[in-house]
């Protein structure tokens, strides 16, 4: 690593979050958006006002969301946004035949929130098991000049921490190595959505080359770190891998990458 390289790793790590908008938390504060909101309804009643800002944002505060995130934030790198389209499509994907795959697991929290969705769901907590991979000892090996990510990184976590923030949840099973050797003595056949999180071109590849065939119609698969300019692999491994498929990757404003699997 060279000494440029060096600096600016350090002064923006892997795990690298959207800043907090301080423009709009002071707008927020300063009731600009509840006022703009009745204003642009003329008179007419909106529920939930105060979570325009300026359009309708569920993920700021709506409560049986609220309930759930406070539960996780502090274990997950997934800002809230994110957080809010894995449970809204998981709750829709559980309506799909088979299991759930958290691929990136690092300290549990997006594992946390799957698990809390399907707790939630009588049939889903049955029916489904939650399966979770991560080598709890950092990224692998990434490919130079197509990865920024490099192994070893994310480390800083341990199986025993997921483990324990899991334990109440029985149908959560947890495969500790790496992609794609974990994969291979599975006995899963169907897949209705996937949390695609490692990161690197790959691991995300090898995610796809598993993960996709299995996927039943209508399941959804959701790559985290496709608009992140920290992974530039991973959007590389998705955009390549789904070329030549007719599913056509769906790039959210959150920067997650959504792909549903076709019907026929
Ligand atoms: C960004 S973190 C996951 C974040 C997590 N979903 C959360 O809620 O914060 C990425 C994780 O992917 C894991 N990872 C990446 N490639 C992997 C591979 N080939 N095998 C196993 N784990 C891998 C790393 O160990 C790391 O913990």
């Amino acid at each position: 690593m060279n000494l440029f390289e060096t600096i600016i790793r350090t002064m923006i790590p892997g795990e690298v979050q959207a800043p907090p908008d301080f423009f709009r938390q002071a707008l927020v504060r300063s009731g600009y958006f509840k006022l703009r909101t009745k204003l642009a309804a003329h008179g007419m009643k909106i529920p939930d006002a105060d979570l325009y800002r300026p359009l309708f944002s569920p993920w700021e505060g709506e409560r049986s969301f609220e309930k759930d995130y406070r539960v996780v934030k502090d274990h997950t790198l997934c800002s809230r946004d994110r957080c809010y389209i894995l449970k809204m499509t998981l709750c829709q994907a559980t309506l799909s035949e088979g299991d759930v795959f958290e691929c990136g697991v690092f300290r549990g929290g997006t594992a946390l929130l799957e698990a809390m969705t399907l707790d939630a769901n009588s049939s889903a907590k049955v029916e489904k098991k939650l399966h979770l991979f991560d080598s709890f000892q950092g990224m692998p090996n990434s490919m130079r000049g197509v990865d920024r990510i490099k192994a070893g990184d994310l480390g800083a976590t341990s199986v025993e921490h997921v483990a324990a923030l899991l334990k109440d949840f029985p149908f959560a099973e947890i495969h500790t190595g790496f992609i794609p050797q974990t994969f291979s003595n599975l006995q899963v056949n169907k897949i209705c959505w996937a949390h695609i999180d490692v990161d690197i071109y790959q691991s995300v590849r090898d995610c796809i080359q598993y993960i996709y065939p299995k996927l039943t119609p209508g399941g959804m698969m959701i790559f985290d770190d496709y608009g992140f300019p920290s992974c530039p692999g991973a959007r590389r491994a998705v955009d390549e891998a789904f070329a030549g498929l007719p599913e056509v990757p769906i790039c959210l404003p959150t920067g997650q990458c959504l792909v549903i699997k076709c019907r026929f």
